[in-house]
C-alpha cells in the first residue's frame, strides 16, 4: 500500500510529524478545557478565555477539516455548567449566540456541516434560535461535520433515550439503544482528547466513548488549535486498539459504522 499523499499544507505537516492520512481517525471528539485558567494566567476575565476558546475552536475545526477528520465533536457547555455564577453563564452563552451567528457564513464556505447535540430546548430562547439557524443553513454541507455539544451530559442523553424507549414500549438491544441517542448517524469518537491536563470524561458520551482512546494535553484550550490536534492523532496513532481482541487481529469494532 502507498502512502496517501499530501493535499495541502495541514496534510503535509502532518505527514512531517510521521501520521498516516490513510488511518485518521473518523471521529475526533474535544473537551475544550481550561479557557478559566488561560485567562486567569494572563489577568484576563474568564469570559475573556471563553471568547478566546471560541477562536481556538475555529482554528482547530479549519485544521480538522484540512487533515479530513470527518466529524468533530466540540464539547462547549455541560448539563452542569449551570452550576457557574450566573455572570459566568450569560458571558458564556453571549459568546456561543454571537459565534453562531459569526461563523455560519464561513461554515458554508467551507462546505462545514453544524449540528447540535445535548438538550437544546432548555437553554435560552436566543441562543437556540442562532444554533437552529446556524445548523439549518448548513445543512446541505457535506463536509466535515461540526457537532457542537451543549447543555450536553453523557447521563442525561442515556436517561433521555431511555425515556424514548419506554414511551415506545421498546425492548432493546445495543444497536436499538444507539438509534435512540441524541445522532445515532454519528460513528462513535475514534479519540477523545481533553486540554488543560485533566484527566477526566465530565459526563462527556458516556456511551460513544466506552472504546475510544483517550488523549490528555497539558496546554489549556485556547492554545491547542492545529499543532494540538496534529500532536492527538499522531499519539492515537501510536496506541494499540484492541477492542478487547489480540493485538494485530482484525476484531469487530463494536460502534464504529
Ligand atoms: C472550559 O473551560 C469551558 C467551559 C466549561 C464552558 P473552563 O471554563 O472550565 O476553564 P477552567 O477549567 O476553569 O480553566
Ligand atoms: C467540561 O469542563 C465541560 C466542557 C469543557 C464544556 P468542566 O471544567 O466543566 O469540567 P470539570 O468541572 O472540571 O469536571
Ligand atoms: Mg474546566
Amino acid at each position: 500500500m502507498t502512502a496517501r499523499p499530501a493535499g495541502n499544507p495541514v496534510q503535509e505537516r502532518a505527514l512531517q510529524l510521521g501520521i498516516d492520512l490513510a488511518r485518521l481517525p473518523v471521529h475526533v471528539a474535544l473537551i475544550m478545557d481550561g479557557n478559566g485558567r488561560w485567562a486567569q494566567d494572563r489577568g484576563l476575565s474568564r469570559l475573556a478565555g471563553h471568547a478566546e476558546g471560541h477562536l481556538a475552536l475555529r482554528a482547530t475545526l479549519v485544521a480538522a477539516s484540512e487533515l479530513g477528520i470527518r466529524y468533530l465533536t466540540a464539547y462547549g457547555f455541560s448539563a452542569e455548567n449551570w452550576r457557574r455564577p450566573d455572570q459566568e453563564v450569560s458571558g458564556i452563552m453571549e459568546v456561543i449566540a454571537n459565534a453562531a451567528s459569526e461563523e455560519t457564513q464561513s461554515l458554508i464556505e467551507n462546505n462545514v456541516r453544524a449540528r447540535l447535540s445535548g438538550r437544546i430546548h432548555e437553554m435560552p430562547a436566543e441562543v437556540q434560535e442562532r444554533l437552529r439557524s446556524m445548523e439549518a443553513q448548513t445543512s446541505n454541507c457535506t463536509g466535515t461535520q461540526l457537532i457542537l455539544a451543549l447543555n450536553y451530559g453523557g447521563r442525561a442523553e442515556i436517561v433521555d433515550a431511555v425515556r424514548l424507549a419506554v414511551e415506545r414500549g421498546l425492548s432493546v438491544d445495543e444497536d436499538d439503544f444507539r438509534s435512540l441517542l441524541y445522532l445515532p448517524d454519528v460513528p462513535d469518537p475514534e479519540l477523545v482528547v481533553r486540554t488543560s491536563g485533566e484527566v477526566r470524561l465530565s459526563n462527556f458520551l458516556v456511551w460513544q466513548s466506552a472504546y475510544s482512546e483517550l488523549v490528555i494535553r497539558k496546554e489549556n484550550w485556547p492554545e491547542f488549535g492545529a499543532d494540538g490536534l496534529l500532536a492527538s492523532v499522531l499519539e492515537y496513532q501510536q496506541r494499540d486498539r484492541r477492542f478487547g481482541g489480540l493485538s494485530g487481529e482484525e476484531t469487530e469494532r463494536p460502534g464504529l459504522l
